[in-house]
Order: structure tokens, then C-alpha cells, then sequence
């Protein structure tokens, strides 16, 4: 796309039709969910603080009046074919490319540190991320034997990968610095650049892996919509391209189990089953994002064997409610993790004597996983609590995520924040909603404390 060169005009000279339409900021193109255009929103579990929404302006830009034989008038500006002297644009441009530039400038990607001044965190319903590793946890880290991972000597390693392989009913598995980096193998993996990935319109993939599917993997993600997080067999079926050179080679399915920012629900069997169905009869790979597979399978009852069964890949990370601080693992056949290594290798993502995090995994394993169960308890009892405020509309959970709508108080949801970090209480913004997280640091003791607290920071009383 060539920006060509433009004759001078002054910096407020209002743009030519033929401009308006081709400057257009990037984030209007994504279909209902509010959540990135928000300043101050987290769309992820990333805990920058500060975070600024930078407009990419795409700026397609005619030749000049009269500059050669290609110029046309443009019906739909109103200076076209009315013998008027056309604006110089150059300058016009030029303020635009710098007024972008400004807050770029600014804006940092690294994470912010907390204010030195700010209070203690009491209670951090802020994300499931944020655990700490318990003191049998550190002692079970302390204790593992430990080689080089990379080469294939890392006995902990090895142990936490068979076992995860037998737990997902899978061949094999690897284990990974992150969710994200398994998220990001595992399309390298299944799909050539140029290829599509059909996933929710709020996935973490489209939303909270800093646009690596545009910038590593290559593919194109078709986002599909539905309620919370899930969509159905048809809406996968409706979505299916016609196989022309015209059209992207669809490739990948991708579901998350549970929703993030569909707000933690659990996908039914069934309609597991039945997206994966429609996508094995065209041909198409399936990947399961399991960011936080065991909350479902304890909420549902179901087997993850069975969850993930008709899924060519999954992966569970250990960093969110299972209280380890780093690891996931990502599991499939053979040949598929086979090919993942070379990625990984690639992504920078092997490591030396991961062991120690590895045999944090397998305590997480032994010890974390039924007590889920009690942060789902914790989520349904933290939601009745905020369901009795006035102007505060809650979903109801069915895990461990509780999103709840503050508009009916007219406090604004930054302001809810501040109120509440400044109380020692932190919870997070997605999409123009509150999220609060229960998990291992928040014993059941902390609920009421919490929505009272909330209460008052929503000027409802104490
Ligand atoms: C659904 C989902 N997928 C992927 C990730 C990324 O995991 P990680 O933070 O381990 O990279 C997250 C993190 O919050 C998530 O919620």
C-alpha cells in the first residue's frame, strides 16, 4: 500500500471524503465486545496497571490532483469537479502521523511497579495468576531431582509430562514456560501462515497474546460469536468457507475451557463434542485452550480424559487456580509433540533444570485440584453477596471467575478499583465489567469481607 506524496496544505484543514473513509481506527473493526477500546480495561491476566489503547490508523491515500494519469475525481468529495483549488494534504498528514506518535512515545509495555505508598493487598480477587506458591509447594520445589530439560534429562519434567499425558488420554506431552507460548506452538504446529483458526470472538488468542498470531504464527482468526465464551455446532457450520483460491484455507478450530472472558463458564460435553465434530468433517485440527481445564472438569464432573477427547491438542496451565508459579503442559499424539519441540526450541521456550517447576506442578496435582471445588463455592457465594447491592447486576458463576455490571451505581469501574486497592482489595476490569477471582489465597473466611467492602466503595454502605 503506497502513501503517496500529498501537496502542502494547513494542519486544520478538514480531510477530503476520499480521506475519511480510508483513516480508520483499527479497533472499530472488532464486532461487539466493548473491551478493547477501554482505557483503563484489562482484556488479559497481564498485570500491567497503566494501559493505553494506541489508534493504528490505516491511512490509504490517493495520488494528488493533477500529479499524473491516474488521478480521478472522487464523486464523494464535495471539492471534486467544482473547479475548487484542492487543500494541501501533506501537512493535514503530517499531524495525524504525529499526533499518534506522541502517545506512543509514552506509553510503556513493560509493567508497571505498585506505588511505593500503596497498602498492603488484604484480598486479590484480581486474577487466579496471582497465587502464591504454598510452603509445601516451595518444599516439594526444594526437594525435586533435577537435570537439563532441553536435553531430555530432567527426571520431574519427565514425570509431570507422563502424568499429564495419561490424565488427558493423550500419547505425549511437553511442558512450556506458559499458556501462551502453548497456545502460540500449538498453531504453529497445526497450521501454515496464511491459514484460518476459527475461535470465539473473545478468545485469548484474538485478544491477550499481544497480536502473535498476526505477528508469529501467521494465521488469520475468524472470531465466531456466542454466549459466554461458547459457541454451537451450526454457528461453526455457518462459518465454513467455500474451498476457493479466493478464500483462506480454514485449518484450526480453537475453543477455551473454561471462557475467560466469557466470563468462566463451563462448555457442556456435548457441545464440545459437537463444534469438534463439524470441524473433523472438514478436515480441520482441533486445539482446546485449557487455560483453566480443571475448574471445569471439577465443576462438571467430568473426566478431563473425557472433556478433551475429541481434541487434538490441549493444554492445562498449572499458574492459574492450581497455585504454581510458572508451567503449563501441552499435550497431544506423538508426531504432534514431536513437531511442538522444534517450536518451542524456536520460541526460546526450553529450558535447563525446569524440574523445580515441574515438581511444583505435580504437588499442584496431588493437592490443589478438588479444592476447586472451593473456590467455585466461594465465586457463587461472592456473587449472592454482590447480587444484593443495589445497581450492581452479577453473573451467575460456574467456576471460579465472577463478572459483575456496575453501571446501575454510577461509580465508574476504575474508580471501583481505586477505591478498593486503596481498602487492600484488588480486582480487575474486562470489557467494561468487574472480574473478581476466587482461588487459593482467598479462603471462604475473606467473602464477606469482601463484598462489604465492595459495598461501601460503590457508596451503598457498609
Ligand atoms: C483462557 C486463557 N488462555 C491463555 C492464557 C495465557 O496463559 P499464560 O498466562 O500462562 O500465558 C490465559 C491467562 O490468563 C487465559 O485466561
Amino acid at each position: 500500500m503506497a502513501i503517496a506524496t500529498v501537496p502542502d496544505r494547513g494542519a486544520n484543514m478538514p480531510l477530503a471524503a476520499s480521506e475519511r473513509r480510508s483513516v480508520r481506527p483499527a479497533w472499530r473493526a472488532i464486532p461487539r465486545w466493548p473491551g478493547p477500546g477501554r482505557a483503563a480495561g484489562d482484556i488479559g491476566d497481564a498485570s500491567l496497571t497503566s494501559r493505553r489503547t494506541v489508534p493504528v490508523v490505516t491511512v490509504v491515500q490517493t495520488k494528488p490532483k493533477g500529479s499524473d494519469a491516474h488521478a480521478r475525481p472522487d464523486k464523494n468529495d464535495p471539492a471534486e469537479g467544482k473547479g475548487e483549488a484542492a487543500p494541501p494534504r501533506n501537512a493535514m498528514l503530517g499531524a495525524m502521523v504525529q499526533a499518534l506518535e506522541r502517545p506512543r512515545a509514552a506509553f510503556s509495555w513493560a509493567p508497571q511497579r505498585p506505588p511505593r505508598n500503596a497498602p498492603p493487598v488484604r484480598i486479590n480477587l484480581y486474577s487466579d495468576t496471582q497465587t502464591r506458591p504454598t510452603p509445601a509447594m516451595k518444599d516439594a520445589m526444594m526437594r525435586a531431582e533435577l537435570g537439563d530439560e532441553q536435553h531430555g534429562d530432567d527426571p520431574t519434567v519427565w514425570a509431570l509430562c507422563d502424568r499429564m499425558a495419561a490424565l488427558m488420554g493423550k500419547e505425549a506431552a511437553v511442558f512450556m514456560p506458559s499458556g501462551t507460548m502453548c497456545n502460540t506452538a500449538a498453531i504453529l504446529t497445526h497450521c501454515q501462515k496464511g491459514e484460518e483458526v476459527l475461535a470465539h470472538e473473545t478468545s485469548h488468542i484474538l485478544h491477550s497474546e499481544g497480536g502473535a498470531h498476526a505477528a508469529l504464527t501467521g494465521v488469520q482468526i475468524l472470531p465466531l460469536t456466542g454466549r459466554r465464551g461458547m459457541f454451537t455446532a451450526e454457528d461453526v457450520r455457518a462459518a465454513i468457507r467455500p474451498r476457493t483460491r479466493y478464500a483462506p484455507p480454514q485449518r484450526l478450530l480453537e475453543v477455551e475451557q473454561t471462557t475467560n472472558i466469557g466470563g468462566g463458564a463451563v462448555w457442556p460435553l456435548e457441545q464440545l463434542n459437537a463444534v469438534a465434530a463439524v470441524a473433523r468433517e472438514q478436515g480441520w485440527a482441533t486445539h482446546m485452550d485449557g487455560a483453566r481445564l480443571l475448574n471445569a472438569c471439577v465443576a462438571s464432573g467430568v473426566a478431563p480424559a473425557d472433556m478433551v477427547a475429541a481434541y487434538d491438542s490441549v493444554w492445562l496451565d498449572f499458574t492459574k487456580g492450581l497455585g504454581a508459579p510458572l508451567g503449563a503442559v501441552l499435550c497431544g499424539s506423538h508426531a504432534f509433540i514431536s513437531a511442538v519441540w522444534r517450536w518451542k526450541q524456536r520460541l526460546g521456550g526450553s529450558m535447563r533444570q525446569g524440574g523445580i517447576c515441574a515438581a511444583a506442578c505435580l504437588h499442584a496435582l496431588d493437592h490443589h485440584v478438588d479444592r476447586l471445588a472451593d473456590d467455585h463455592a466461594n465465586a457463587k457465594a461472592l456473587a449472592r453477596g454482590l447480587a444484593q447491592i443495589e445497581g450492581v447486576a452479577v453473573e451467575e458463576p460456574d467456576t471460579n471467575l465472577v463478572f459483575f455490571d456496575i453501571r446501575g451505581t454510577g461509580v465508574s469501574v476504575e474508580e471501583l478499583q481505586a477505591r478498593l486497592r486503596d481498602a487492600g482489595i484488588m480486582v480487575s476490569a474486562l470489557g467494561g465489567r468487574v472480574r473478581a477471582c476466587t482461588h487459593l489465597d482467598v479462603p471462604a473466611a475473606m467473602i464477606p469481607e469482601a463484598v462489604s467492602a465492595i459495598r461501601e466503595a460503590l457508596g451503598r454502605g457498609a
